[in-house]
């Protein structure tokens, strides 16, 4: 949603703040601002991406040492300078991610009280909130929890007092936070990226509990005043990892990252090669008791839940369904025993999968997370948690997130059609190898192709419409290689089932109407040859892509062909994912488009 950082210690903090936005940039990226404390609170603040505002403090002396910084993806008000954060007052300026939902009638009772506003932002509102109350008590931390007990809604805050400079205060609740104590000083940032230069530990601080960072450490209040512990917790990262690695995007460098992302997931989960979650709920005949799987997610982890509910349901049998998480818990779902709730999130802070996740606990229902941050939301209040230990997925476009929760929800079906008597050992241990081993090497294989990719990319450049059909689990496949492709190209495109097409939306199809026809489920393939042949005969320019051993199998017309090197074992899921991420790609890459953060786009989107 929004990025934000801060820094008090020992050097000047502006290089600091800098560079922690531009490691958040993908947070958020249509304005940036910072506050430096000294004798005086200065706040600068710019529209546009972080280079612009680099542009406004060249050439100024920038000594401070205590400052905060923000990169914003607008909720309320323009992407425009004034609106831009931090928000000062006489008294403080703050940075908020996240929304305050009763802003409205706040900001009419400060501007009953005199307050001056300048901006159109929701975060204002809290700012001259607090300003009013620091103003009667002087107690920064007593101060900010009466200011939160007004607030609703989802925020982290970082604050500085003018006449507090050095310190920097930090809040949180629905929004992520972390801050963390280094040689330099200390941090506080919305994710870890933006701290990984400096320290690989970092504090999560619960939500209630008022954060002061100093240069000499970070420490946390509750709200009677009481200095109470956090847990310290340690990422694996490298800087290298968060960082490029010389591929010219994020996205194609986490795509070229799937294999060992893959494998990597996939034997943290196998022990003598089956699947072993160090869950008891999971390992355990717990499993077969479970009558129903809910998967619920957003975006491209409800996708990978699609994937996942269709191979619950063919190899446990067990009744598996989808809902969208924004969807979910407005429509007064009908929660019983016997249901197990299964949430997928790639950053474990998307607001609404959060909210669906509370829905279904506050309902009783056995809740387990599949999330790719660990501590994250999402991870902390699920009943169980699976982490996929892909790495960070900076890309805006989720990708190797996308693999590997398939590949985590490939095992929990294996183990679920075990624990239900519905498989045995042997074949268990067979889907296992493949997904362990077989699996990696066709998504490697399948990387391959990317200059035959490209060219078919570079085909559709100018395309206006695109169709995405496939049947089965293709078909569920064919709603992530669409998502991918509107979500970086800007192209418009559909993925549809392909025997619905006939029903309606063939109208569409009209001479040189590209169709992306996807065919790697051997059961299905002659009633996908039926509908190329329908779309076809209308004027479609159909690119097939389609695994070997049903391309030697079938005769089929296309007009561009990828055959896939994958097998048709009902794993083809992850090589025909990545070739549809390359077209994606590529598409946008040839557009000259900003490939990891498109426009109107944030990674976690932590409002509702
Ligand atoms: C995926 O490419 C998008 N960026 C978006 O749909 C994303 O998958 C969705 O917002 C969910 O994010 P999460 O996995 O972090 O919960």
């Amino acid at each position: 949603m929004c990025g934000i950082v801060g820094f008090t210690g020992k050097r000047a903090a502006l290089p600091l703040l800098l560079s922690g936005l531009s490691a958040l940039e993908y947070r958020g990226y249509d304005s940036a601002g910072v506050a430096l404390a000294a004798e005086r609170l200065v706040t600068v603040k710019s529209a546009g991406r972080l280079s612009c505002l680099q542009q406004k403090l060249k050439g100024g002396v920038w000594g401070q040492t205590c400052g905060i910084g923000h990169t914003r993806w607008a909720t309320h008000g323009a992407p425009v300078d004034h609106n831009a954060h931090p928000h000062a007052t006489p008294r403080l300026a703050m940075v908020h991610n996240g929304i305050i939902e009763n802003y409205a009638e706040l900001t009419a009772a400060l501007c009953e009280q005199g307050c001056v506003f300048r901006s159109e932002t929701d975060t204002e509102s809290a700012a001259w909130l607090l300003d009013g109350i620091y103003g009667e008590n002087h107690d920064p931390v007593q101060a900010i929890f009466k200011t939160i007990k007004q607030l609703r809604g989802s925020f982290a805050f970082g604050v500085i007092f003018a006449d507090r400079p050095g310190e920097i205060y930090a809040v949180r609740r629905d929004s992520p936070l972390i801050v963390a104590q280094a040689e330099e000083g200390s941090f506080l940032a919305s994710d870890v990226p933006a701290l990984l230069a400096h320290t690989k530990a970092y504090y999560r601080p619960d939500e209630g509990v008022v954060c002061r960072l100093s240069a000499q450490g970070v420490c946390f209040f509750d709200d009677e005043g009481k200095e109470v512990a956090q847990r310290l917790e340690t990422v694996d990262w490298s800087v290298e990892q968060a960082r490029k690695d010389g591929f010219e995007h994020f996205m194609i460098k986490e795509i070229y990252e799937e294999p060992q992302a893959l494998q990597r997931t996939v034997q943290h989960y196998l022990k003598k090669g089956l699947p072993r979650f160090q869950n008891p709920m999971l390992d355990g005949d717990a499993l077969a008791s479970f009558k129903r799987v809910i998967l619920v997610a957003c975006g491209t982890a409800m996708h990978a839940g699609l994937v996942g509910a269709y191979r619950i349901e063919k190899m446990a049998r067990v009744p598996a369904r989808v809902e969208i998480a924004s969807e979910f818990r407005y429509a007064d779902p009908v929660l019983g025993t016997g249901d197990l709730m299964i949430l997928l999130s790639q950053s474990g802070e998307t607001a609404d999968t959060l909210a669906a996740l509370r829905h279904a606990k506050a309902q009783g229902v056995p809740t387990l997370a599949i999330v790719n941050v660990v501590g994250s939301s999402v991870a902390r209040e699920a009943d169980h948690v699976l982490y996929t230990p892909a790495g960070p997925e900076i890309a805006v476009a989720s990708t190797k997130a996308y693999s590997v929760q398939c590949a985590v929800l490939e095992l929990i079906a294996i183990r679920m059609a075990m624990a239900k008597g519905r498989m045995d050992a042997h074949r268990a241990r067979g889907l296992c190898v493949q997904l362990a081993d077989h699996v990696p090497a066709e998504v490697l294989a399948t990387l391959e192709l990317s200059d035959r990719i490209r060219t078919l990319a570079v085909a559709l450049t100018d395309a206006q419409h695109l169709f995405y059909i496939g049947r089965d689990l293709d078909c569920a496949l064919c709603t992530e290689g669409s998502l991918k492709l509107k979500e970086i190209s800007y192209i418009h495109s559909e993925a549809y089932a392909a025997g619905e097409l006939k029903h309606g939306a063939i109208s569409l199809i009209e001479r040189d109407t590209p169709v992306v026809a996807l065919m790697t489920v051997p059961h299905v393939a002659e009633k996908m040859i039926s509908a190329i042949r329908e779309v076809r005969s209308r004027g479609a320019r159909v690119i097939l892509f389609i695994t070997r051993d049903l391309a030697e199998r079938y005769e089929i017309p296309f007009d561009d062909c990828v055959q896939l090197p994958v097998s048709s074992t009902g794993q083809t899921v992850f090589g025909a994912a990545t070739a549809l991420q390359l077209l994606a790609y590529h598409v946008a890459a040839a557009r000259g488009l900003d490939v990891d953060k498109p426009r109107n786009l944030a990674k976690s989107v932590t409002v509702e």
